[in-house]
């Protein structure tokens, strides 16, 4: 069997992953420990959590993790593994707690993952020893984002990426709508299948009608400049942040946000090309545009003037992966009134139902004995730097 760098050396640069780094497990379970367990994952919004007690758990590649708000300015992620022996200690999907209690044999948590009690003990341990464990938390916007590797650091995303989220007064939107579509297939066919427009025009009718990225070389053309030049009177940011996959050998700064033009009739992502919302935090207006959002390699945002939807992808196995869709409007606007769920999730519906299906697909003629990696389209630019960066980060593993 090929060991990974061999492969690694084997791929034509400009050409896709060869079919092994789809298949074999040791290198899926590389994958979970180097790029999983090291990177930033977005795990939910802040207003899940509102109240001290409030908790949700999230899976993330086998790993089970509490959310819980510990205090009224605290929220910690708790690993939820007892340490007495293993059990997982919380088993509900949501809920408010004063503490948790692992059901095996009733060792007691308290909110911040601190030892409570251990009954009948025989021997004294040390409640200090035998907290949960933890994964480093940042609330970015009130948007939750987790680290298993407790020393990573978020500074360079934030650096780049504040002031031009800041319009969309994240922290005060309220989760209108969330929906997983699981796939068959390979997460990395599923950001592959993510980082470009390619596809836009053949899949997404529905998309491509209404989005420039839809059309080549839609970041450097006219119509983008022309959305800029009119961005700060609508109170949008200009700034923005165009490195993505940019440090091959280092997981843990993925980001980027940039700004690209809707087509002539579209002032959102919308079935008709209209509003579907009351405008998002200190946005005034409608500039024309709309922002794609990236924060690590799994977490994707795309931000209209009046909602935001989010894309949050999660391998599950190594031919399963999650991908959770979020889509978030003002905090004070009513379903029924200021919107309609049914328009507002439209697009992003229809389009993710046939992302499913195209990566699907993907993933059947990849496993076949007659594939063959072939060569990326330049609208497939961001795919191919996805794939150097992580043929660069398995190098290094
Ligand atoms: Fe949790 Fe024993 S495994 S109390
Ligand atoms: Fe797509």
């Amino acid at each position: 069997m090929a060991s990974i760098n061999e492969l690694i050396a084997k791929r034509k640069p400009g050409f896709g992953l060869e079919q092994a780094f789809y298949r074999r497990d040791d290198i899926y379970a590389k994958e979970v420990s180097r790029i999983v367990l090291q990177s930033w994952l977005y795990v939910g919004h802040q207003s899940q959590v509102a109240a001290v007690g409030d908790f949700f758990t999230t899976e993330l590649a086998g790993e089970s993790v509490i959310i819980v708000r510990s205090g009224d300015s605290e929220i910690e992620a708790l690993i939820n593994v007892c340490r007495h022996r293993g059990s997982r200690v919380c088993l509900e999907d949501d809920g408010n707690a004063r503490l948790f209690s692992c059901p095996y044999h009733a060792w007691s948590y308290n909110l911040d993952g601190s030892l409570r009690g251990a009954p009948q003990m025989a021997n004294d341990i040390q409640f200090e020893d035998f907290g949960l464990k933890q994964a480093k938390l940042v609330n970015f916007h009130g948007l939750l984002f987790i680290n298993f590797d407790t020393d990573a650091n978020f500074d360079v995303i934030a650096a780049d990426l504040d002031e031009p989220m800041q319009c969309y007064g994240l922290a005060n939107a309220k989760v209108a709508h969330r929906q997983n579509y699981p796939m068959t297939a390979n997460w990395k066919l599923a950001i592959e299948n993510f980082c470009e427009c390619y596809h836009c025009a053949p899949a997404h009718r529905e998309f491509a009608v209404a989005h420039s990225a839809a059309r080549p070389d839609s970041r450097f053309d006219a119509r983008r400049d022309a959305v800029l030049a009119n961005a700060t009177a609508c109170g949008l940011s200009t700034n923005m942040c165009s490195t993505s996959f940019d440090s091959p050998d280092y997981v843990g700064s993925e980001r980027y946000i940039d700004r690209y033009a809707l087509l002539k009739g579209h002032v959102t992502g919308s079935r008709d090309g209209g509003p579907v919302a009351p405008l998002m935090g200190s946005i005034s207006d409608y500039d024309g545009g709309a922002t794609d959002i990236q924060i690590g390699p799994l977490s994707y945002g795309l931000a209209y003037c009046d909602h935001v939807v989010l894309y949050r992808f999660m391998p599950t196995s190594i031919n399963t992966t999650d991908c959770e869709v979020i889509w978030l409007v003002n905090e004070s606007a009513v379903e029924g009134e200021d919107y309609s769920l049914e328009e507002l999730v439209w697009l992003w519906d229809v389009t993710t139902k046939a992302d499913k299906k195209i990566i699907e697909d993907n993933r059947r003629g990849v496993d076949s004995h007659f594939f063959e990696p072939g060569p990326f389209a330049p609208m497939e630019m961001y795919t191919e730097q996805f794939t150097e960066w992580y043929l660069n980060v398995m190098r290094s593993a």
